[in-house]
């Protein structure tokens, strides 16, 4: 939530700082903005609306050039998406600049001290008491580091915040509390940003910055303390994508470049996981044996989609491990005193990382003494950096809002967790976790065939996108794919979806059904538990006989749904408990299609933000 970018070098920073929101601007646009030092002073834009509308103002007005910069692209949390409100924010005299991302939870008390010492506030935002007290503090100190220092000591809630100081035109300052800020190190230049993605095209040298922790970036080098000034270790890591993986290449969006990627990121995922003789290696997990044989029980904690492959994963966990496992919204996660203790293992699962309702859920149990296992996308964010291990999803950069890739391959991380259980717990038999590790395996290959079926899906998508509602249903590993595909639909096609367990239907939601409704159906396959099939069949069957226009899902060679069927998307026929792998697919093909039909940006869904750093 909210973009953050820092610069100082030898190059245009107004020019580094737009290409940076540019590729952040998934964070947030409700608004744009940034300061630049020039001349000995400050120069400043910004803009409610998209970063569009910034760089149109910033053609119209342009900004003096200089070499420091920083710039922010916004996702409102306090006060609403206007010019006002928009970062950055200065003190009364226009000498410092400063962006935030995260809430300061005692800002009234704070804006309520300046308003008495004389300071004018100007805008609605939590962000602008910063600027005052760093003006103050500078007047002090005469060294934004140390000021920055003295600001952050005073502050409560989550905050990352990078300064500038008219006084000190080479200096970049940035402070991090459980927002995430990383650093780019580039030659004779550095940069701050709140993802990679802002500087990957400058330099793949980068420092993940710790909690509580103020950095100092100048042209010949950066500098890292903790609030009261003493040095931090730091660890400067290389960043293994480049500046391409965060570019559309082509596609429309990066939602429908994404959906493409799944065969990849899949596979990607699996990549070095999988020893010569089939069976799995995780010791990058470093949860020693002992640890995971005395686990009693297993806790999912998750948001969202990320949920949603939780719900999913615990299927496989129980039947392959035995081991009870819960799945909860983080969000309640720690509200509701849950029962942990030494020999519960939490699993984390964030692509992000940075999810804060998740973040706190994870801290919780740590509190509670458990084992958190991170399932996580981005390198060295909070989220794996505050577990006790962590797996990470090779999926590359999801940008666009709507996460897909990401999904398949939390599912992915999710079974093989659940399998090394297994195997190291010895309730799966090597040749059982080496079959499973097969029909993984050629997932891949089916996400692929699905994606090239999918025209008769985006037509289908088309020609619904006058409706209103559209329900889905599902059994089993099927409900929880039912939920995401209801998710993806609300989110970019802004309509009424809801997603049941087809068996619940007859408990209340079947009054929902009427005329040409459309209802999507995810069927289990016919093998293996066919009574869940047949069971599913009867409700496709109810809901026809009662008007509903039936989209139904099933594995290729399932003729018994054909009659049934006034729309059949055919999948191929995989294992009951890996087929959300496929099922999942033509469901996001279904709702970025539907969205674009109408008009939505597929991309920047309203109200939202790709990572979500406020409770
Ligand atoms: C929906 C979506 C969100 C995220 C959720 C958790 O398409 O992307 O529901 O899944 O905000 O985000 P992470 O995985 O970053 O913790």
């Amino acid at each position: 939530m909210c973009g953050i970018v820092g610069y100082v070098g030898s190059q245009s920073a107004l020019d580094v700082v737009l290409a940076g929101l540019r590729r952040l601007e998934y964070r947030g646009y409700d608004s744009a903005g940034v300061a630049v030092l020039a001349d000995g002073g400050l120069a400043s834009a910004r803009k409610a609306g998209k970063l569009a509308n910034l760089e149109k103002a910033l053609a119209e007005r342009p900004l003096p050039a200089g070499a420091t910069g920083i710039g922010h692209t916004r996702w409102a949390t306090h006060g609403g998406p206007t010019d006002a409100n928009a970062h950055p924010h200065h003190d009364n005299a226009g000498r410092v600049a400063v962006v935030h991302n995260g809430i300061i939870e005692n800002f009234a008390e704070l804006r309520a001290e300046l308003a008495d010492r004389g300071h004018v506030l100007a805008s609605e935002t939590d962000t602008e008491v910063v600027a005052h007290l760093l003006a103050e503090e500078f007047s002090g100190c005469a060294d934004l580091t140390e000021a920055m220092r003295l600001v952050c000591r005073r502050l409560q809630g989550a905050f990352t915040l990078v300064a500038v100081h008219a006084d000190e035109p080479d200096v970049v300052v940035g402070a991090r509390r459980n927002s995430p800020l990383v650093v780019g190190v580039g030659e004779g230049e550095a940069f701050l940003a709140s993802d990679v993605a802002a500087f990957i095209e400058h330099t793949r040298s980068a420092i993940e910055l710790g909690q509580d922790q103020v950095v100092e970036l100048r042209r010949d080098g950066v500098s890292v303390t903790d609030f009261d000034g003493r040095p931090a270790d730091v660890r400067t890591y290389h960043v293994d994508w480049d500046a391409s993986a965060a570019e559309k290449g082509g596609y429309a969006s990066f939602m429908l470049k994404e959906i493409a990627e799944q065969p990849k990121a899949v596979a990607d995922t699996l990549l070095g996981r999988i020893g010569v003789d089939g069976a799995l290696t995780l010791d990058e997990l470093r949860i020693p044996a002992a640890v995971l044989k005395a686990v009693d029980k297993v806790v999912i904690v998750a948001c969202g989609t990320a949920f949603h492959a939780g719900l999913i994963a615990k299927y496989a966990i129980e039947h392959w491990t035995r081991i009870p496992c819960e799945v909860e919204l983080a969000s309640e996660f720690r509200y509701r005193d849950p029962i942990l203790g030494g020999r519960s293992l939490v699993i984390a699962v964030s692509q992000s990382g940075e999810t804060m309702d998740t973040l706190m859920a994870l801290r919780h149990a740590r509190e509670q003494g458990a084992t958190v296992l991170a399932i996580c996308n981005t390198n060295g964010a909070t989220i794996p950096r505050e577990s006790d291990a962590v797996l990470y999803t090779h999926a590359g950069p999801e940008v666009a809002v709507a996460s897909t890739k990401a999904f398949l391959t939390q599912l992915v991380a999710c079974y093989l967790v659940a399998l090394y259980l297994g195997q190291v717990r010895g309730t799966k038999w090597g040749d059982e976790i080496r079959a499973v590790i097969r029909d993984l395996a050629a997932i891949s290959g089916e996400v692929g065939r699905v994606l090239e079926t999918m025209e008769p899906v985006r037509e289908l998508a088309r020609s619904l996108s006058g409706k209103k509602t559209v329900l889905f249903l599902g059994r089993h590993v099927g409900y929880p794919v039912a939920l995401e595909g209801a998710l993806k639909l609300k989110e970019l096609a802004y309509m009424h979806a809801e997603g049941f367990a087809a068996g619940e239907l007859k408990h209340g939601p079947i009054a929902l059904i009427e005329d040409d409704l459309p209802v999507v159906v995810v069927v289990p396959s016919p093998r293996g538990r066919s009574v869940l099939h047949d069971k599913i069949v009867s409700n496709i069957q109810e809901i026809r006989a009662r008007g509903a226009r039936t989209i139904v899902i099933a594995e290729e060679g399932d003729e018994a749904v054909v009659p049934y069927a006034d729309h059949l998307v055919r999948i191929p026929a995989t294992p009951t408990l890996l087929q959300p792998l496929v099922a999942t697919v033509p469901l996001q093909v279904f709702a970025c299609e539907l969205a674009t039909a109408r008009g939505n940006e597929v991309d920047q869904p309203r109200n939202l933000a790709k990572s979500v750093t406020v409770e």
